[in-house]
């Protein structure tokens, strides 16, 4: 191939990637440099990776995928400055182990974001800024993480004006998945209505799009894509993969006699959901800045162990070889 996901789509969005380090050289590499043109660090710059300690940064990984994106003029979407998972140990407790006071964890939260943030000033263009802060229960507002055990809504307000400060020029979202179902899109919609109202420095929303064969519909993310943009607000694609198996939200073990196959009927199906998928995107010329895939192809995806240890699954429009699948020639097919 000689042109890529990123040349067909040029008068739309950004193309993007979810990348480790280890697929920065060989065939990966190659597949990457022909397809897009935005990297997102799967997982170097979340907090517990990034900052396992409170006086000590660990950048090895990180500083690779922003000099790998520099080296070869790909832009840097940073993943994540604020999440209630992959927290470091040291975070929420003082040395003691008492859990800290709401000043101390807005300064902890400053300090990391001014730090992060700076080092990459100029190199990475959008923060994903809080990740998944709406809980999953429907009569539930905010999800009861620590950061909202200890800060109350303020940890999101203080986590937005921060960045900004680091960054002014950075494009800051709102992160979360399933923002598509109307009982969460009501929600995220609330928090970031009341952010735009108060001011508060939030430019855009990021849909992960961990979607299945079944949801969302193709009205689902028209409306989820209208009702933000009616806000003012740009919508990008941060983490998109199609699964073949039903959502389920706990993780679980494999179950006897389970195990993933990829059969021609699932296939078929994929194909329609990925091409009914980019249909709506390309209606959003303007609204969706972006769209990136949450790993580079079926032969490395993180829903091989999530939410079913060990259950193989094939999201991705490139195959376990590398090799474009069908859903591929259905997405960069269109006039
Ligand atoms: C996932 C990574 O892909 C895995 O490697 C890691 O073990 C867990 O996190 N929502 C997010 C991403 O915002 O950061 C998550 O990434 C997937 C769900």
């Amino acid at each position: 191939l000689n042109k890529g996901l990123k040349d067909y789509y040029k008068k739309y969005f950004y193309m993007g990637v979810a990348v480790a380090p280890r697929h920065l050289s060989g065939p990966q590499a190659e597949l990457i440099l022909e397809q897009y043109n935005s990297l997102t660090p799967e997982n170097a710059m979340k907090m517990g990776p990034i900052h396992p300690r409170e006086d000590q940064y660990f950048w090895r990984d990180a500083d690779s995928i922003v000099n790998f994106a520099q080296h070869h003029g790909l832009r840097v979407r940073g993943h994540n400055l604020c999440w209630h998972e992959q927290t470091p140990d040291w975070l929420f407790k003082d040395s003691t182990g008492k859990q800290v006071t709401k000043e101390v964890l807005l300064k902890r939260l400053h300090d990391h974001i001014f730090t992060v943030v700076k080092r990459y000033q100029g190199k990475i263009y959008a923060w994903d800024v809080v990740n998944e802060a709406i809980d999953d229960d429907p009569k539930n507002f905010l999800r009861n993480s620590l950061w909202y055990q200890i800060c109350g809504e303020d940890f999101i307000v203080k986590a937005f004006e921060y960045a900004h400060e680091a960054d002014p020029k950075a494009i800051l979202f709102y992160n979360d998945y399933n923002t598509e179902r109307p009982e969460k899109m009501e929600r995220v919609y609330k928090l970031m209505k009341k952010l735009v109202d108060a001011k508060v420095p939030v430019n855009a929303v990021g849909l992960q799009a961990h979607w299945s064969l079944e949801e969302p519909s193709a009205a689902e993310l028209r409306n989820t894509i209208q009702k933000f943009a009616s806000l003012g607000l740009k919508v990008q694609i941060t983490e998109l993969d199609i699964s073949i198996y039903p959502w389920e939200k706990e993780r679980r073990a494999l179950r006897p006699g389970e195990k993933g196959e990829y059969t021609p009927e699932l296939e078929k199906r994929q194909i329609a959901k990925y091409k009914e998928v980019f249909e709506v995107l390309r209606q959003f010329k303007g609204t969706v800045t972006g769209v990136t895939f949450w790993n580079i192809s079926d032969q490395y995806t993180w829903l091989d162990e999530y939410p079913v240890r060990g259950r193989k699954n094939f999201p991705l429009l490139f195959d376990t070889n590398l090799k474009p699948k069908n859903a591929y020639y259905e997405v960069i097919n269109f006039k």
